[in-house]
């Protein structure tokens, strides 16, 4: 089996790249190591940047996000049950998307079926072959046979935890990484979500995030000691945790419900560096992780996607390895400034088990200065928007 490029994964990272590939003519074969409706399964975050919304429309696979995502013109932030909102249009010009990211996946999917893009899926084992070659090559294990794909080159789109990244020898590699002290318990619910807007809550108990899918689809999030385990909280027990933590009219107006998904996530930064060896490149989480405070991962991994895209257009279509060799690099200034961004509401609105008075005044004067300062409105807006690709 030979192809163009080997796409590792099919998340939203690789059915993206695989997509935008595709339409430009260029030959992908993807290999998912889960089946469809497990990586369907998943619940991620629900925000796109408006880079990711142009991405999506771009590569084909925008029109029921069109159709059923909600343009969001600005957050609500509140500070001990005090909330304040942070206008993005009036800020910064721009918008951003609520639509689910198991939506844009499953639209991918379907994009990549309508084009008869080849994706194998369960596809056990993947290994890379002589990545620092001209023909690199890609083993794989299929319904009980070993296989090989060649290649010019293989995109690492398989998560943190796939077998790209740990291909870049160690001595190449340089990882940086923060973990913080707490999770987040996230519940699903067929629910009216608590507020209009996505609400980030800063509680001397601890942080809440209100956010959602659609009008009777609430995705409702509390941080937790990394030691609770999810049946350490019913639903009632939640609920009464996450009004506490709310702005009062919005914890009054709470409508709650049974979860039909409940699950704690770690948060962590973590950025892998280069994003390049010889013929493999990372792309997505992959190479980098952000804690969900700003929204970051799936736009991340988007910004990733449009210039490995535009790299492997140059090359193919221009002959010219320009954005091949300055990809790394490229991705990576855009990355660092999103995982800042993303490290710095985490720092600013969660409540940190050995934080000192000191701290705590740091964040309060924090939340005090994005409360009543245009400038910092307008920062906070044109990150979390998205910064320019
Ligand atoms: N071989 C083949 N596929 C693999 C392997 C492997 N060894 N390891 C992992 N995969 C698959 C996973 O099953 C998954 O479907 O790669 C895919 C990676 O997808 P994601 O983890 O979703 O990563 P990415 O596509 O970069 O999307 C980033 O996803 O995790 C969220 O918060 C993150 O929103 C961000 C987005
Ligand atoms: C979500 O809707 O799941 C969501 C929204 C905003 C975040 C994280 C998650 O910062």
């Amino acid at each position: 089996m030979r192809t163009q490029i080997a796409v590792i994964g099919g998340g939203p990272a690789g059915l993206l790249l695989s997509q935008l590939l595709n339409r430009a003519g260029i030959g992908t074969v993807v290999l998912e190591r889960q089946t469809r409706d497990y990586v369907l399964s998943r619940i991620r975050a629900g925000v796109l940047e408006y880079g990711m919304v142009e991405m999506l429309r771009q590569s084909g696979a925008g029109d029921r996000m069109d159709r059923e995502g909600f343009p969001h013109d600005g957050v609500c932030v509140s500070v001990d049950n005090q909330p304040f909102r942070v206008d993005f249009v009036e800020r910064c010009g721009k918008r951003v998307f609520v639509y689910g990211q198991t939506e844009v996946t499953r639209d991918l999917y379907a994009a990549q079926d309508a084009i008869g893009a080849t994706i194998i899926d369960q596809a056990a084992n993947v290994a890379l072959h002589d990545l620092t070659t001209d023909h690199p090559w890609v083993t794989f294990e299929k319904d009980g046979a070993e296989h090989r794909l060649d290649c010019d080159f293989v995109a690492g789109c398989d998560g943190f935890h796939g077998a790209s990244r740990p291909s870049i020898p160690d001595d190449v590699r340089t990882d940086y990484e923060r973990v913080y002290p707490f999770g987040w318990l996230g519940i699903m619910s067929e629910t009216p979500p608590a507020a209009e807007e996505v609400t980030y809550a800063s509680h001397s108990r601890g942080f809440a995030l209100a956010s959602m899918r659609n009008p009777m689809l609430a995705r409702s999030y509390i941080q937790v000691p990394l030691t609770d385990r999810v049946e350490d909280w019913s639903d009632d027990v939640f609920w009464d945790e996450f009004r506490r933590r709310l702005p009062h009219e919005v914890a009054e107006a709470l409508v709650t419900g049974p979860s039909i998904e409940k699950s704690i996530a770690p948060l962590r930064s973590f950025v892998s560096e280069p994003m390049r060896w010889g013929r493999l490149f990372l792309c997505g989480d992959a190479a980098h992780i952000v804690p969900p405070t700003g929204a970051k991962g799936l736009n991340l991994a988007a910004s990733d996607v449009h210039y490995l895209f535009e790299a492997f257009k140059r090359h193919y279509l221009d002959k010219d390895d320009g954005g091949l060799d300055g990809y790394s690099q490229k991705a990576l200034k855009r990355i660092w400034q999103a995982m800042r961004f993303s490290w710095w509401m985490t720092m600013m609105l969660h409540s940190f088990p050995d934080s000192s008075g000191f701290d705590q005044a740091m964040q309060k004067s924090e939340l005090d200065y994005l409360a009543g300062s245009d400038a910092a409105q307008k920062v906070f807006a044109e990150n979390y928007t998205g910064l320019p690709f």
